[in-house]
């Protein structure tokens, strides 16, 4: 049932090229240039009046709420706002039927995203479910929806979901930045384009995977970790920390790189190891500064970056490539190495990496 890999957590990563696919097909026209999805169509007026987006969600399927919140208010220009599903639900939000609400949850069953939905359709709103399991309880108590078809998701730690989730998110940005006219049409083809040749560029990650391992082996007696990135790749950050948290037990924390200085720089000496995601589009120049920054407190730094790199290969540690694509889509490949690092980490450690202590896949009570 593991398809000969040793756990269903690097099974899933690296299903992630054919759950991407399966997650377009049939969606992305690239031939008509168009995308169609039934749930945004059925409701496009609603969502081309409504006065703003409020994702919910919970672990990284709000770690993929933030990054369609950059994706949404890029391309499609509609304000968004992203929330714990747990703080949404407890703070009375001012919230009526010209928001659309979407949530977003692999399992389709988490506690606090249900009772978020529930208070915002009894406040008029139209809300709309990324869900991984088709005929989930949030699949079910939403107006309507787009499953990711990422297949069954059986380790704790998401990483199939993750990516799909992204995909569907930013099939809907696109559609509705067409229907809008806030993307030209030129531009429009050039991301279904590249949107086509994501699997394969996340097959290219993934053969990265022996090189990660033995980043891992040096640096899995660290007690702590710190992950930077910046704009599309902030949110990316933040989930390659919950993957090394969840799994590894190590403590890890992810920041947007420019906030390094107004706190968790204390933290940095030779020690430290700092996982820095440095592709080349998306305030590239900002982040090599901050590594500079890291470097002279003497942190050890693996860095993330675009095939060919060769300024931040020339400061880091370490460098992972990952190929070069559109920033939109950046996440989609950088999260990989991330999910690969903690995953080796974990086993070299001994860890139970699919069923961590203290975590069930998902979370059915508050
Ligand atoms: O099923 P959901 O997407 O609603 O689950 C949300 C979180 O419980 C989940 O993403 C959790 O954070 C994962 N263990 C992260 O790997």
């Amino acid at each position: 049932e593991k398809g000969g890999y040793e756990h269903f957590m690097l099974k899933e990563i690296h299903e992630q090229p054919k759950a991407i696919t399966d997650t377009y097909r049939g969606r992305l026209l690239r031939n008509e240039a168009i995308i169609k999805m039934a749930g945004v169509e059925d409701n496009m007026k609603k969502f081309l009046n409504a006065n703003r987006i409020i994702i919910v969600a919970c672990g990284t399927s709000w770690h993929a709420g933030l990054v369609a919140e950059y994706i949404f208010e890029d391309l499609s220009r509609i304000p968004v706002e992203v929330e714990y599903a747990s703080e949404f639900r407890y703070r009375n939000p001012i919230i009526d039927e010209n928001d659309i609400v979407i949530a977003i949850s692999q399992s389709g069953e988490t506690a606090d995203t249900l009772a978020a939905i529930k208070l915002a359709k009894s406040k008029g709103a139209f809300v709309f479910g990324v869900c991984n399991v088709v005929g989930s309880s949030i699949a079910r108590e939403t107006h309507a929806g787009a499953y990711t078809h990422a297949g069954p998701e059986i380790g704790v730690a998401s990483t199939k979901a993750f990516t799909t989730q992204i995909t569907v998110l930013t099939l809907m940005a696109l559609r509705l930045a067409r229907a809008k006219g806030t993307i030209s049409s030129s531009e429009f083809r050039q991301h279904l384009l590249e949107l086509e040749m994501i699997p394969n560029k996340v097959e290219k990650a993934l053969e990265a995977d022996a090189h990660i391992r033995e980043i891992a082996d040096l640096y899995k007696d660290s007690r702590n970790c710190l992950y930077l990135g910046r704009g599309y790749n902030f949110p990316v950050a933040l989930e390659g920390a919950l993957k090394l948290k969840e799994i590894s037990y190590i403590h890890a924390e992810g920041y947007p790189a420019a906030e390094m200085k107004h706190g968790p720089i204390a933290l940095i000496d030779e020690n430290m190891p700092i996982v820095v995601i440095a592709t080349k589009k998306g305030h590239y120049e900002k982040v090599v500064s901050n590594i500079q920054e890291i470097k002279s407190r003497k942190g050890k730094i693996i860095g993330i970056v675009t095939e060919g790199d060769e300024q931040v290969r020339a400061l880091a540690d370490h460098v992972i490539e990952v190929p070069e694509t559109l920033e939109s889509l950046s996440p989609l490949l950088t999260t990989i190495p991330l999910q690969l690092l903690s995953y080796h980490i974990a086993v070299l450690l001994g860890k139970n990496v699919d069923q961590p202590r203290n975590l069930a896949k998902s979370v059915t009570v508050e």
